[in-house]
């Protein structure tokens, strides 16, 4: 059996199809109308009036707080508990970043330490809330909370596509979202990320700073400092036919999630992460704790048998707080997220995963766990 990964691309005749079409239109880059068209389906799947193809969602977060004004002498508050992508655009800005910590309902930003680091917080100028791992954050919450200090909330949902809270779309929330479609993502255009908005004055700016900051003249004019942050429309070709597939892509991701759940989550030891609506989430990787002192293995020993039979594993996410580059920095709480990463593991989740490999993977985690429990 060829080696599993926990979340590789998956890519379909149609994408080929989809792709070959660009190359023969020869609208290969920078823009061109597989852009547009990718730029509106995805505004329309999240409920947006304005988007942006960007070449990457860490890039779209750098235009939205950049936009947003953040600057020098600034805060940007942030999870811990998320990948260094979700903070590094803060730096970039000359701004500092402030962690909170997580709640266990949902994994995602504690509203309650959020309304803390608010208000002891200075200068802070934008709240960037993340849906971990295709789940939202209680985003009723947090946008009234952001509300009251009248505070911009940028919404991460780079690996919630498809994902809803309470029906809204995951994206549609805050001033500004952004998604991700990079190679591990629930879709992917190989690279890329998209930055959304109802605000129009906002998307243009972000759609000319990413492009050079180039004057809508003749020869090269340059008023401020731009960037090459642009998704080719051939990548977008990709997008097109990804976006068409999401459902499905859910549905297999889902039906995952439910397989492992039936059959290691009545096992000692072992959480799942809380999944609060079942028809919410867009399960974009299968989440759990293990605990060494009751399942009969540590998560390291779990990662290395599963590496073994060839499968691949990986912790839950670093907190950032706990991170070297970030070790100066303030976090409100952190013990949730620390706790998190020490026992938590994330499983081969991939849209393209067959039934026979979810099941090598589940017999694998049997089998380690009870020989030792057995030992
Ligand atoms: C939570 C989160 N935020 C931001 C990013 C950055 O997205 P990209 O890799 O497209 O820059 C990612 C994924 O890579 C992510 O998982």
């Amino acid at each position: 059996m060829p080696r599993i990964y926990l979340s590789p691309p998956d890519i379909s005749p149609h994408d080929h199809a989809s792709v070959d079409a660009v190359l023969t239109s020869n609208w290969v880059a920078p823009a061109g109308p597989a852009l547009n068209l990718f730029e509106s389906a995805v505004a329309d799947h999240a409920n947006r009036q304005h988007a942006v193809a960007l070449n990457s969602g860490t890039a779209a977060l750098h235009l939205a707080l950049q936009i947003l004004g953040v600057g020098p002498g600034d805060a940007v508050i942030c999870p811990t508990l998320t990948f260094a992508a979700s903070a590094n655009p803060i730096c970039y800005l000359g701004a500092e970043p402030i962690f909170v910590d997580s709640e266990p309902r949902t994994w995602n930003m504690d509203p309650v330490l959020l309304q803390q680091a608010l208000e002891q917080g200075n200068n802070i100028k934008a709240v960037i809330v993340v849906h971990l791992y295709g789940q939202c954050a209680e985003m009723r919450a947090i946008l009234s909370i952001c509300e009251q200090y009248n505070i911009p909330v940028v919404e991460d949902a780079a690996e919630a596509l498809g994902a809803n809270y309470c029906g809204i779309p995951a994206g549609s929330m805050g001033a500004y979202s952004f998604f991700s479609f990079n190679g591990n993502k629930i879709i992917t255009t190989s690279g890329g990320g998209m930055l959304l908005s109802n605000d129009g004055e906002g998307i243009e700016q972000a759609r000319y700073l990413a492009t050079q900051a180039r004057e809508a003249v003749v020869h090269y004019e340059h008023k401020a400092v731009g960037y090459n942050y642009r998704m080719s429309n051939l990548l977008a070709g990709l997008g097109n036919s990804q976006l068409a597939d999401l459902q499905r892509r859910i549905d297999t991701r889902r039906a995952h999630f439910e397989a492992y759940y039936d059959e290691l989550g009545s096992l000692p030891g072992i959480e799942f992460m809380p999944v609060v609506d079942p028809d919410a989430a867009n399960y974009w990787l299968t989440c759990l704790t293990v605990d060494s002192e009751t399942s009969g293995s540590s998560r390291e020993a779990l990662i290395a048998a599963l590496e073994v039979a060839d499968i691949e594993a990986r912790p839950l996410w670093k907190p950032l707080h706990l991170q070297p580059v970030f070790k100066d920095k303030i976090c409100y709480g952190g013990e949730l997220a620390a706790g998190l990463f020490k026992n938590g593991l994330c499983l081969p989740s991939g849209s393209g995963m067959h039934q026979s490999e979810r099941e090598a993977v589940i017999k694998t985690i049997k089998d380690t766990l009870s020989l030792g429990r057995s030992q």
